[in-house]
């Protein structure tokens, strides 16, 4: 009786699913090798936690924070973004600071939409998309996410027609671990241009890049039409701290703020605090905690290999996306696997139809123990 249509229609999560997976193999003494949660296990920089503490002791924290008292946090996004795309935004009107880039989203779809209209969202995509898109009582179109395109959508293969109010896109990508470059953005926004679309790229992984690469932003294709949800969680390892940032067009990041004035009082100021002095913090800081995820990505991409499974070298992200030969469940497969070894990997229908067939590893465990994992995974029947 107290559930809303809205709420009903948010999808269920087969995370659950896995965690009774997880349950049951402790349960039967193996030891749990836990990769289907991206969330990193690395610590933020010890100047990062300084500065929290400091602020705790500033009883100048423990009010309310207003907009006005979000604007370091604003300048310190802004001149992120200068500093590492070359791109200019205005603090006040084109910046505005997020509870994680996951609340950033639900919040923007109800801010730039309105029910009914058309959400053009990838397949396989971030699961949380869905539910906000349901939220909104969105109509969703999918945009299937292919290997053979490199993970990338083929936005001449939509009817002619289509004038979706919203394109989103997350490049390094989950799950796929694929990336973009500023070239495709600039295709991508124009054709939203000519049907009046806002293009949200969600952009938490923007500095979890390997070897040379380097992360465009979709902000560097022009900031009108365009809003990019960034985040602290990855970058910084500040997934506990619920903080992030939305940088573009002024009119939705208008509309962001409206909402969000009904809905929460911005983070807590010293996390605010925290997170400006993250974003001002030397590239070489972002660059080690990256360096981390990439000796895990080289220690279990070729153990996979070595299996016949199907898995690229990723770039970027904290994820590698594996096509398992002979697997059409991989809900299924990620169970057994589970309870038959302890290692518990993403299943790729967990994220779409088109990850079907498909797991996601987490890269959030030393390369020895991914080793061990992808060994285990070996002796798993298909
Ligand atoms: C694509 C994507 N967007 C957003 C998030 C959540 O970001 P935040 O912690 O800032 O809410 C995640 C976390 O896994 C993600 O993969």
């Amino acid at each position: 009786m107290w559930v809303s249509k809205r709420a009903g229609a948010v999808p269920g999560s087969v995370f659950a699913l896995m965690d009774g997976a997880k349950g049951r193999a402790r349960a039967a003494g193996l030891e749990v090798i836990d990769l289907s949660i991206g969330s990193s296990d690395l610590p933020p920089a010890d100047s990062v936690l300084e500065e929290l503490r400091e602020a705790t002791r500033d009883p100048g924290t423990y009010r309310y924070p207003l907009f006005s008292d979000t604007a370091p946090l604003r300048r310190a996004a802004a001149a992120y973004l200068a500093r590492r795309f070359g791109v200019s935004v205005n603090a006040d009107a084109e910046v505005l600071p997020l509870i994680g880039a996951q609340e950033g989203l639900a919040h923007l779809l109800l801010a730039v939409t309105d029910p009914g209209d058309t959400l053009l969202l990838p397949d396989p995509c971030y699961p949380p998309y869905l539910g906000a898109a349901a939220i909104a009582g969105l109509n969703v179109v999918t945009l299937p996410l292919r290997a053979d395109r490199g993970f990338l959508p083929d936005l001449e293969e939509l009817p002619a027609g289509l004038r979706p109010r919203v394109l989103l896109l997350n490049y390094p990508n989950n799950p796929t671990s694929a990336v973009a470059d500023a070239a495709f953005f600039r295709r991508v926004a124009a054709w939203c241009q000519e049907r009046g679309t806002l293009l949200v790229h969600d952009h938490p992984y923007a500095e979890l890049t390997f070897g040379a690469y380097r992360a465009p932003s979709a902000l560097e294709a022009g900031v009108q039409g365009v809003v990019e949800l960034h985040s602290l969680s990855k970058t910084h390892h500040m997934g506990g701290f619920r903080v992030g940032f939305a940088a573009g067009d002024a009119q939705a990041i208008g509309a962001l703020a409206r909402v969000k004035g009904a809905t929460d009082f911005h983070a807590y100021l010293g996390i605010q605090r925290a997170a400006a002095h993250a974003l001002g913090l030397p590239d070489e800081v972002g660059r080690a905690g990256a360096a981390v995820f990439e000796t895990r990505r080289d220690a279990l991409v070729p153990a996979l290999q070595a299996l016949g499974w199907g898995v690229t070298q990723p770039q970027a992200s904290m994820y590698a996306w594996a096509r398992v030969p002979g697997v059409s469940d991989s809900v299924g497969f990620a169970v057994r696997a589970a309870e038959l070894t302890g290692v518990a990997v993403s299943p790729g229908a967990a994220f779409g139809r088109g990850g079907e067939g498909f797991v996601r590893f987490a890269l959030v465990q030393p390369p020895e123990v991914l080793r061990e994992a992808a060994r285990r995974l070996g002796s798993v029947p298909v």
